[in-house]
């Protein structure tokens, strides 16, 4: 059987202790459909040779749970979203919904992000934002808040089972670079970078987390932890306090580099489809 896709968009993020190793025979069926989670490294990430979704690394129960909209805690936050987004705000007496009147045209969006335009690197957050302030007259949400994810995780759910791509072109060379620098560099009290735990030590024990590569396809994702939608720069914000490291700001630059970087590495312009037989 060949894996269709790269990209589950609502994702869980289970942290309890029961060690499963990641099996890279195991089947993510959503509503039918198969999403790939597993893929042929592209060349530039050096210390890979295959790249693993973090479903892999999850318990059983966990990844049932995501395989199952309706058990999936993660809808409870869409629904949430949905209404957001026909709630009218702001100055202008607008809602998401009157101008963009079908979510689902949102199809196929998440994939591509972030994107570079005009020299700069624009986020999900941030074309959700630009609406806000200069379309409704509206208060920009907070850009790890849940609003935002709700409205993101919505957003996102419209491209679910679509492979990752973002654009490679000559504008995004120096964001790439950046995020490349970022994820390499060690920082913090315990002088760790991104790749020491996430590219050396995936697949082992951290306390009670089975260590992941670390992959941002899913997200924003529901964490069994905390119980609420997490964006990815609130996930890295955590992994930066984890090694004691002053964390980069929500929404500034270098996190926008290290979540384009992060795409690139499972977009479908660098990696080889694998086949799987099952
Ligand atoms: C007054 C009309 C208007 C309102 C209200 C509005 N938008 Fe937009 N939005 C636009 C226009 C126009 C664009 C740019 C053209 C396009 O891509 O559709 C856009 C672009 C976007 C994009 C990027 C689409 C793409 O493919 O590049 C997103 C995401 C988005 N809006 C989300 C929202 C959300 C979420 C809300 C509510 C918080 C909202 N918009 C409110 C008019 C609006
Ligand atoms: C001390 C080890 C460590 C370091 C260093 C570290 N992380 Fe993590 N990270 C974790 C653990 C543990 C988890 C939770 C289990 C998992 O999914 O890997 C996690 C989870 C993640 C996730 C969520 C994965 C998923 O599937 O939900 C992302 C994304 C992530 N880290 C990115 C980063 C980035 C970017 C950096 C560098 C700024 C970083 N991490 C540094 C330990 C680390």
């Amino acid at each position: 059987m060949e894996f269709k896709t790269l990209l589950t968009s609502v994702a869980i993020v289970a942290f309890s202790a029961g060690v499963v190793s990641a099996q890279e025979d195991a089947t993510l069926a959503i509503e039918g459909e198969t999403i790939l989670t597993s893929a042929a490294a592209p060349a530039f990430a050096d210390n890979l040779d295959t790249v693993y979704s973090g479903w892999l690394f999850r318990k059983l129960e966990t990844r049932a749970l995501q395989m199952d909209d309706f058990d999936n805690p993660a809808f409870v936050f869409v629904d949430q979203g949905i209404d957001l987004f026909e709630k009218v705000d702001g100055s202008e007496g607008k809602a998401c919904a009157s101008c963009h009147e079908d979510v689902e045209d949102f199809a196929g969006l998440r994939p591509s992000m972030p994107r570079v335009e005009d020299g700069t690197l624009v986020t999900m957050e941030n074309l959700v934002n630009d609406c806000r302030t200069e379309r409704m007259g509206a208060e920009p949400w907070k850009y790890t808040g849940g609003k935002m994810t709700a409205v993101t995780a919505l957003i996102g759910l419209q491209s679910r089972g679509m492979t990752v791509d973002v654009a490679v072109d000559g504008n995004a060379a120096p964001f790439f670079e950046r995020g490349k620098e970022l994820y390499y560099q060690r920082v913090g009290q315990l002088d760790m970078s991104c790749s020491n735990c996430h590219e050396d030590n995936y697949g082992t024990m951290i306390r009670a987390d089975h260590l992941s590569q670390g992959q941002i396809n899913g997200f924003p994702t529901y964490r069994l932890k905390n119980a609420k939608l997490n964006s990815a720069h609130a996930r890295f914000k955590g992994c930066m306090k984890n090694i004691r490291a002053t964390p980069f700001k929500v929404g500034g630059d270098e996190f926008k580099a290290l979540e384009l970087y992060l795409k690139l590495r499972i977009s479908s312009s660098n990696i080889k489809t694998k086949s799987a037989t099952k």
